[in-house]
């Protein structure tokens, strides 16, 4: 499954990723230059710096996180007159992913870096795609100094087996205990072999910075990560109770993400042993990504906030949804749903809870 199928949807959604980027862009800046101070020695042994970004879609955010690490990499070598050596850049994403789109915009992203740091940095820098799961191994073993993820990782990698969750599509106030159990239970599984593989292929105080959509609260079934999806799942209903669908496809239809409360994710840090946390910030996002900037009093719009939620579930959504519902009843349920987030903002604030997890290689 590939939420990024697809240039329109991308577009509909890379702001909220923008505004995340802008919180966490500063955070890999001071960690790459932490390695280059403090770990001089050890750094100056290799012939390159390699970085993976794992999850990268294919959308502007991609090359533009990329662009900032090179830049940064570029600064660092000249500051500390360091003689600037290979960047490597590992692009990962599943296989359904556009890499064309983002192999075509290649060419002008190497004319951008001659003309800002000179033709013969511009040739030591190695872009190169990795189409596979972040869940298996992905690259040789030591092969990493560091790796990034941004909204990524609270995708499963599959929908938890057997999961009897009937008239909702995720975790939700009234579903039963083993529903959430299962939830959890994936969602361990998969972060735990994600730390496994990415041990094997990041070096000694090697770094990763993480963030993934999470809860604040430790109960799953808290308004702030699920609610959201149970408004999808009550548009739904409303469709069956139309006739258009039927209750059995809503019944067998949930979704394979999981937003992990920050102890969950420190237990699994922990028990898989191969990498020391160093950071672990939250921060908060409008479910609305033109809303950021204001605050709801001033400039809240009902209508437009639920418009732009929905177009950004839908983009997420939708390759799934039209395989299960098909397309023909898609338009009718986002129209149900826009009014029903539009309903639920006026009444609750309500937030993305982002994680923001720095962990060092031991
Ligand atoms: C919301 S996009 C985030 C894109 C980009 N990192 C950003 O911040 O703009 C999530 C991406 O994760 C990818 N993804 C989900 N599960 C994955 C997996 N198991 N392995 C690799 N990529 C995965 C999806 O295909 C999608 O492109």
């Amino acid at each position: 499954m590939n939420q990024g199928d697809g240039k329109k949807s991308y577009a509909q959604n890379s702001s909220h990723q923008m505004a995340v980027m802008r919180k966490t862009l500063p955070i890999v800046k001071d960690i790459i230059k932490e390695m280059f101070i403090n770990h001089l020695t050890l750094f100056e042994m290799l012939e390159n710096f390699s970085i993976a970004d794992l999850g990268c879609a294919s959308g502007p955010n991609t090359l533009l996180f990329v662009s900032e690490v090179i830049d940064t990499v570029h600064k660092l070598s000249n500051q500390y007159n360091y003689k600037t050596r290979e960047i490597m850049v590992f692009l990962n994403d599943l296989h359904k992913n556009d890499f064309n789109n983002l192999f075509n915009a290649l060419p002008s992203f190497y004319d951008k870096l001659k003309e800002k740091h000179g033709y013969e940095f511009s040739q030591k820098c190695f872009i190169s795609g990795v189409p596979s799961s972040f869940y298996e191994r992905l690259l040789p073993s030591k092969s990493l100094h560091f790796v990034y993820s941004s909204y990524s990782l609270h995708w499963l990698s599959q929908v938890p087996r057997n999961l009897d969750n009937k008239g909702h599509i995720y975790v939700a106030k009234t579903c039963h205990s083993d529903v959430v159990d299962a939830y959890k239970n994936q969602f361990y599984k998969d972060f735990y072999s994600f730390l496994v593989h990415r041990s094997h292929e990041i070096i000694p105080k090697g770094r990763m910075v993480l963030t993934l959509i999470g809860r604040s609260i430790p109960d799953p079934s808290s308004n702030d990560c699920c609610c959201i999806l149970e408004l999808l799942a009550q548009s739904l209903l409303d469709l069956v109770s139309q006739g258009l669908i039927r209750k059995e496809d809503v019944d067998s239809f949930n979704m394979p993400v999981y937003h992990p409360y920050k102890d969950e994710v420190k237990t699994i840090i922990q028990k898989e042993n191969s990498f020391d946390l160093e950071k672990f910030e939250i921060f908060e996002c409008n479910w609305d990504p033109d809303d950021q900037d204001y605050g709801y009093t001033d400039k809240f719009d009902k209508k437009r906030s639920g418009r732009n939620v929905a177009n950004c579930i839908r983009s997420i959504t939708e390759p799934m949804m039209k395989i299960h519902f098909g397309e023909l009843v898609l338009d009718n349920v986002f129209e149900r749903y826009e009014k029903r987030v539009a309903n639920h903002l006026e009444n609750e604030k309500t937030k993305y809870i982002n994680l923001t997890i720095c962990l060092k290689k031991k």
